[in-house]
């Protein structure tokens, strides 16, 4: 008999446990080898050059933009539809968040939507794609129009660690990639971290003076940075981590097909969609469905636990009104009512994922 579904299960791995022991023993806590070692593995596995490990996904997605230039009063495409950390960076640079509305069925950006904003734009300057809940953006059209247009990429990875398209891991076609390790990502540093990853020696080494109080190898201070770096400790986690993500990604991707196969018979909800050419890792398993809060409350009333990303669309926040004021984006809107977040996370068992969709089919079809 199935009990409560929760809606992840966030503990750390055995395997990766012992692996801070070490680090506590050794009286280094802050700018050491591990560190060191879990960017190296890291930029090794994600197919980059270089990778610098940071506090937070946001201070990896900050630091990317400084490094390449983003400044006041510089044009910056966003998604309407993502974390508000994909923008808070963009407004604290004096940048302006410039809001993309996404593709319904698969959350990214909208690429049309994306060329017609770039054609609008007086200052354009760099694109922040999101790989959303665990699937890539349309990365090749991306990189067409930011050529065309002379602009940046940071890709903001946050969600999805060594997802693919076309053969190539998130994060690494770009100028940046950006990683969150916060504890409910598909791998994580036991508390909050972050990871930069570039092919371009010069970021590299920008984004490792920026982390650092903007001191660079030789002592000076060259550019304005603040202390955004990560503990050793957690690059212990991290470095642990790193050995078994594809095996919890696998493990997502195993739910997410059961998922799939028993939803595909309850007419009212729309699976995830992912889409030809991409390896999908789903972070999040996210369905549309008609009266979503009723369908929330009933589940939770029979032990299922849900969550809405994001009950609010990106541009419609006070901190981007004030700023930017009032603007439309009508998918990001219709969706952001429709969105439920269903139980994921490696370890769900089948007999679970069996009780969510029975109790959806229930309250659709009783
Ligand atoms: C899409 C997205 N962008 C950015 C972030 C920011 O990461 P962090 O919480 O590590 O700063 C997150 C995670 O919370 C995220 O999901």
């Amino acid at each position: 008999m199935v009990g409560e579904v929760p809606f992840t299960d966030i503990h750390m791995d055995e395997r990766t446990i012992g692996s801070v022991e070490d680090v506590l023993r050794s009286g280094r806590y802050v700018k050491g080898p591990v560190v060191e070692e879990f960017e190296e593995s890291f930029a090794d596995k994600c197919g980059t050059t270089y990778a610098v490990g940071v506090n937070s996904g946001t201070s990896a997605i900050l630091l990317g933009l400084q490094a390449v230039g983003v400044s006041k009063g510089d044009d910056v495409f966003v998604p309407a539809h993502t974390y508000f950390a994909s923008v808070s960076p963009v407004l604290s640079l004096g940048a302006n968040p410039v809001f993309v509305d996404v593709d319904p069925q698969t959350y990214t950006m909208d690429m049309d939507k994306l060329a017609e904003r770039i054609v609008d734009s007086e200052n354009p300057e760099a694109v922040i794609p999101v790989h959303l809940y665990g699937q890539m953006a349309e990365m090749e059209q991306v990189t067409e129009l930011a050529e065309a247009h002379d602009l940046d990429i940071v890709a903001d990875a946050c969600q999805s660690h060594f997802a693919k398209r076309d053969g190539d891991y998130a994060g690494s076609i770009a100028d940046v990639g950006a990683f969150s390790f916060y504890p409910s990502k598909n791998m994580t540093v036991a508390g909050d971290g972050g990871m930069l990853v570039t092919d371009n020696e010069n970021i590299a080494e920008q984004a490792r003076a920026l982390r650092n109080h903007g001191r660079d190898e030789d002592g000076v201070h060259r550019h304005l940075g603040l202390n955004y770096r990560m503990s050793e400790m957690l690059g212990a986690v991290g470095r642990e981590q790193l050995k078994y993500i594809q095996e919890w990604n696998e493990g997502r991707r195993r739910a997410a097909s059961i998922y799939d196969k028993k939803l595909a018979s309850i007419d009212a909800v729309m699976p995830p969609v992912e889409k030809d050419d991409n390896k999908h890792v789903y972070h999040l398993y996210v369905i549309q469905a008609p009266d979503r809060d009723g369908l929330r409350e009933y589940l939770d009333q029979n032990g299922v636990g849900t969550g809405i990303h994001y009950p609010t669309p990106a541009h419609e926040h006070p901190a981007v009104i004030d700023r930017c004021g009032e603007t439309t984006r009508k998918s990001a809107e219709r969706i952001t009512d429709r969105i439920v977040s269903l139980p994921m996370h490696p370890r769900i068992s089948e007999e679970e994922i069996d009780k969510v969709c029975t109790l959806i089919k229930e309250y659709y079809e009783a």
